[in-house]
Order: structure tokens, then C-alpha cells, then sequence
């Protein structure tokens, strides 16, 4: 179902950056599962404000000028926080998911002082030549989740990525239901065209965190 604004019925989900400044994201209580921020979602959010990201230069702004897609955006909140850090980010999901994009790029713009955002349709496994060359960072939150999804996902970190770039994958490890077999197989495909780096707990948000929600930096194979 879309997340028209008229049909929605919307609650919002802040996110406070260090500097204390919130990022305020409607969600959206009749949409598909796009239209609520997952726990992922905000794992890597506030992951990307981590020292990880300021070790060459402790306080630089290494967000400035960086190239960003996010895939499955959902709500937007983890384009919205790279921005909102300075990065030059298209957030990415099906047409369904357009509107509520827009609105909470709209909603939360005054935090986009040196970065930008645009909204576009990407769906997984199609033509990605609008979004290249190669950003330097390709993002996704809790997008491995259905069988039928992983070739083309898969397919879509193939289209996007050259070797300079930085997917950062964060996802919640789910035990039940198809979700175990689901991941093994994305992981097994994408494992033939690229390598995978588990970023520990200590290198993660101290409070945004959890055992089960996994974050990992994927770079193609040389
Ligand atoms: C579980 S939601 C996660 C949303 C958001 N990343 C978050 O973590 O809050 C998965 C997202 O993937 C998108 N998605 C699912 N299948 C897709 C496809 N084939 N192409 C593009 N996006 C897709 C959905 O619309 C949804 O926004």
C-alpha cells in the first residue's frame, strides 16, 4: 500500500544526534514495512557518528563531500543522518515509498546545511546507471528479509559499487521463520563477489547497539 499522505495516519520517531539537534521521521501506521524506522535503521544511524568515521582526523567532517546511496530507505532516517552530517546522499526505495520519503526530507531539512538529499525509485536488481559512477558509501538497514529479494539485491550492490566503495550493511539477525535460511543465502551469494568486515560492539554507537543487530563493511573483491 502507498504511504500516501492523505491515507496515512502518522506517529514520529526522533532521533537526537550528538550535537543534540533531533532528527524528527514520520512513519506511518497503514504502509508496508517500509514505512516504519526499524531498529537497524537506527543501529547504523547513529553509527555514523562514531569515531569510526573521525579517526584520521579527530572532529573532522568526514560525511563533507562523501557520495551516498542508501537502498530500501524506508522512512529515510539513515540518509537523513548522513546528510544531516554533511554527505551528498540519495535515499532509494520502491515507488510505494516515494511520498514519505519526500516528506520527511521536507520535514527535516533545516539539519541539512552542507550535505544534500535527494529521493529516487531504485527497485533492487534494475537499471542503476542513474546513480552512478560508484558512490563512495552504499547504505542499507534491514534489507535482507525475503527470499525472493536476495538476487537482485545482490545484483543491485554489483551495479552500484567500484572498488573505492564502502557498503555498510546492518541488519537484525532474526532466528525464526524463513529469515535464518534467508540470510545465509545472501550472505553465501555476496560472498562471491565481495568480502565482508563484522564491526565490533565497541566500534558501534555505546547505547544505539544490540547482540542481535549486526553491522558490516563490504568492499567488492579485487
Ligand atoms: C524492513 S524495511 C527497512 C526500511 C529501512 N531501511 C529501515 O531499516 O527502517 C525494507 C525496505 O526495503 C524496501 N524494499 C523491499 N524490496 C525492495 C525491492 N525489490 N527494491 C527496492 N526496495 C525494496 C522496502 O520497501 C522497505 O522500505
Amino acid at each position: 500500500m502507498a504511504a500516501d499522505t492523505d491515507e496515512c495516519k502518522y506517529f514520529v520517531r526522533e532521533l537526537e544526534r550528538n550535537d543534540g539537534c533531533a532528527l524528527k521521521v514520520k512513519q506511518c501506521y497503514t504502509g508496508g514495512v517500509g514505512c516504519v524506522v526499524w531498529d537497524a535503521a537506527i543501529v547504523l544511524a547513529k553509527y555514523l557518528e562514531t569515531e569510526q568515521f573521525h579517526d584520521a582526523s579527530p572532529g573532522a567532517d568526514v560525511w563533507s563531500g562523501r557520495t551516498v546511496v542508501e537502498l530500501g530507505a524506508g522512512t529515510g532516517v539513515v540518509g537523513l543522518m548522513a546528510a544531516s552530517l554533511g554527505a551528498e546522499v540519495t535515499v532509494t526505495d520502491l515507488e510505494d515509498l516515494q511520498t514519505l520519503l519526500r516528506e520527511n526530507i521536507h520535514e527535516n531539512q533545516a539539519l541539512i546545511t552542507s550535505g544534500s538529499i535527494t529521493a529516487k525509485v531504485l527497485k533492487w536488481g534494475e537499471d542503476a546507471s542513474e546513480f552512478l559512477p560508484p558512490p563512495h558509501y552504499i547504505l542499507m538497514a534491514d534489507c535482507i528479509y525475503y527470499e525472493q529479494s536476495i538476487v537482485p539485491l545482490v545484483e543491485s550492490l554489483k551495479l552500484l559499487s567500484g572498488p573505492e566503495t564502502c557498503i555498510i550493511c546492518c541488519y537484525e539477525q532474526r532466528t525464526e521463520g524463513v529469515n535464518p535460511e534467508v540470510e545465509r543465502r545472501f550472505f553465501e551469494l555476496l560472498q562471491q563477489n565481495f568480502n565482508c568486515e563484522k564491526i565490533p560492539s565497541e566500534k558501534q554507537d555505546p547505547e544505539f547497539s544490540s547482540p542481535d543487530i549486526h553491522i558490516l563493511h563490504i568492499r567488492r573483491k579485487i
